[in-house]
């Protein structure tokens, strides 16, 4: 299902040989147009014919505006059940084209091949794809598998560093959930580079697919791939709303420095590994300013979060370094606490 390709992209080749689709569609933005498509193409062998579908690079392109005008081409183009949908990017283009391929025709067959960190090691896999409703996130999608998801981790070579850093929060939120040992190695990485972290994407991968495997549908274990994001999830709302957008690695670095310290105050988790958590997280990302947001709209956007149930906020909490809870709800004190906690290490 996963594959790690070599340079000369035999697994794909292969792949593509074996199946008899009838055409490819090859999904890219403008980033990956120019970095990653030439080495794709300098390297597919097929006598298939294909289509570059491109759109403009960023979260904002994740709406029912693109999907229509990608499921309008595919009809021109006279796209049928047997196309391949190859989707050549970020989350971005692995969300949209997932989901545009499982609803055009009522599903065609994709293929994800991630070239971010955050795509390689979360959002290329666990079959969840959609797009963004007015200014919620992923309010529409489907559930559905890519064929195959190929992973050529020198993609990363021109990712900017800021995309590989925020990549690189759910790497270690996967250590933290699920794997001590993960966990270790990555906080041996003093300087941060594709060359550091390449050696561990394998590992961050199998952890969110074995969660995956285990609970599709997140009814239970799938949940703590939810660690740092209630918290995060908000802070990177309100960031949104106020005109100055953060990465999404970076509002769940700082979630999960909040939500370890909530951990601690619920006792659930020791005071030495929750500062042992927040410190390490520190090294890698800068301190966010949250100062300007009251407590009462980062609640307000707490309450609203789609894992809750009966109007309770439900936090997936760590109980050591490497186990995970879930559906856990915390004091309105404790709550206000690690955000008070948070805004405290500024002055530190
Ligand atoms: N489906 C899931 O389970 C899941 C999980 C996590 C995140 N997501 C989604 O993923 C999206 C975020 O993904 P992302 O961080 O990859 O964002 P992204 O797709 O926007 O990519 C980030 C930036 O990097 C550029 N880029 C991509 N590959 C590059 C390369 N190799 N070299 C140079 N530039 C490159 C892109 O053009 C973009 O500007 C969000 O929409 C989020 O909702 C989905
Ligand atoms: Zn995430």
């Amino acid at each position: 299902m996963i594959t790690i390709l070599n340079d000369n992209f035999n697994e794909l080749n292969q792949f593509l040989h074996e199946k008899s689709f009838s055409k490819i569609f090859i999904l890219v933005d403008e980033n990956t147009h120019e970095y990653c498509l030439p080495v794709l193409l300098g390297n597919m062998e097929t006598d298939l014919g294909f289509e570059i579908l491109e759109i403009e690079a960023g979260e904002e392109m994740k709406n029912i505006q693109t999907a229509n005008q990608l499921w309008e081409i595919l009809t021109e183009m006279q796209a049928d059940r047997k196309a391949l949908v190859i989707n050549l990017g970020g989350g971005v283009i692995t969300d949209m084209g997932g989901f545009v391929a499982s609803t055009y025709k009522r599903g065609i067959q994709f293929i994800n091949i991630p070239t971010t960190l955050l795509s390689m090691c979360d959002a290329s896999i666990g079959g969840k794809t959609g797009i963004d409703l007015m200014h919620y996130k992923n309010m529409v999608g489907t559930f559905a598998f890519p064929e195959q998801i190929f992973i050529y981790p020198k993609f990363l070579e021109t990712l900017p560093f800021k995309e590989l850093r925020s990549g690189f929060a759910e790497m270690l939120k996967h250590g933290l959930i699920a794997d001590r040992a993960h966990w270790d190695q990555l906080i041996q990485i003093h300087k941060l580079d594709v060359e550091a972290v390449i050696p561990h994407i394998q590992t961050s991968m199998n952890i969110k697919q074995e969660v995956v495997e285990k609970d599709f549908h997140e009814k239970n274990i799938r949940k703590t791939l939810n660690f740092g994001h209630t918290i995060g999830h908000a802070v990177e709302s309100l960031c949104l709303q106020q005109g100055n957008p953060i990465l999404h690695g970076e509002a769940v670095a700082m979630g999960m420095i909040c939500e370890a310290h909530l951990g601690y105050l619920e006792n659930l988790i020791s005071e030495e590994d929750s500062q042992r958590i927040i410190e390490n997280i520190q090294r890698y990302y800068p301190y966010l300013d949250i100062s300007d947001f009251k407590d009462d709209d980062i609640t307000a956007l707490l309450l609203n979060d789609k894992k809750n149930t009966d109007s309770k906020i439900n936090f997936s909490l760590l109980s050591e370094i490497g186990k995970c809870t879930y559906d856990y709800q915390c004091s309105q004190k404790n709550i206000l606490e690690s955000l008070h906690f948070y805004r405290k290490l500024n002055d530190a």
